[in-house]
């Protein structure tokens, strides 16, 4: 996180959680974080966004706010659309500007070049079949030439797939190199930057993963935030795990846990 400039864009992402009455969490911090930066980047006034299976995220309301792009926030599930437009009301907007819109990433009903930027974080790999790769073809046709995508997966030294895991109910798959190169690269999208979420070597790192053991007894820290309810508990903290538990690369993939993909559509 401080070695790739993101602390500044989590706290936009914690006000803005706070704000909308959802928590933040430890791989969010970075994801979103990420996904923020290039927001910051690349949006501006009049542009079109699209967030793919936007859920609880606080990234599609707080884009727009920012930058009062024509925002869609999509998602396959009516309870996620509904939680968004939750957001919409708190927030006050506009429903000419912000859209909550049923949407399927492997059919998007967008027209060809449309749209400027598309987000989806976390969402793709749960998506079986090939849906991932028919999602980032979608992706590509709906974007401008010149649109920037933003996509982040889960990523372990070996391809997996499972039909549910202990923090998400349904499908979900776990990239390696080649399934990350294979699956989702595609002709018309260039990747532009990767960032790669690995577990700390960094002696500062490596201080604060020490000192967590000894808060989590020496188990597993992300399984006790998970799995004995320390994420609904202590929400608030959980940017010190992020910042003691994970480090971002641009190179470790095989160690890595998560990638952050930005590719600019040609
Ligand atoms: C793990 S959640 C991530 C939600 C949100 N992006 C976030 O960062 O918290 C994955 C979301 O993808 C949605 N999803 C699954 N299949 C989809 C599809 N084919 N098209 C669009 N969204 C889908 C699910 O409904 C779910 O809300």
């Amino acid at each position: 996180m401080l070695s790739h400039d993101l602390l500044k864009y989590w706290w936009l992402l914690f006000q803005h959680s706070k704000l909308i009455g959802q928590r933040t969490d430890i791989f969010r911090n970075v994801e979103d974080a990420f996904t923020l930066k290039h927001a910051f980047t690349f949006m501006k006034p009049a542009k079109i966004y699209v967030d793919i299976g936007s859920g609880s995220s606080p990234l599609p309301t707080l884009i727009h706010s920012h930058w009062q792009a024509k925002t869609f926030a999509t998602e396959m599930d009516p309870a996620c659309l509904k939680r968004q437009r939750t957001y919409m009301d708190i927030l006050g907007l506009r429903a000419d500007g912000f859209r909550t819109q049923k949407e399927d990433a492997t059919r998007l009903t967008f027209a060809d070049s449309s749209v400027d930027m598309v987000t989806a974080v976390s969402t793709i790999e749960h998506i079986p079949g090939n849906g991932d790769s028919l999602a980032m073809r979608e992706f590509c046709r709906v974007l401008r030439p010149g649109g920037c995508l933003v996509v982040t997966v889960p990523t372990s030294a070996a391809y997996t797939e499972q039909t549910s895991t202990f923090y998400y109910s349904g499908f979900e798959r776990r990239y390696d190199r080649a399934t990350l190169q294979g699956r989702l690269f595609c002709d018309g999208l260039h990747l532009k930057e990767q960032l790669y979420l690995t577990s700390p070597v960094s002696p500062t790192s490596k201080r604060v993963f020490d000192q967590l053991q000894d808060v989590f007894n020496g188990q597993n820290p992300a399984d006790v935030w998970y799995k004995q309810g320390w994420h609904n508990a202590y929400p608030d903290l959980s940017i010190l795990l992020t910042l003691g538990l994970i480090e971002l690369s641009e190179t470790r993939v095989e160690e890595s846990f998560g990638a952050c993909l930005v590719f600019a559509r040609g």
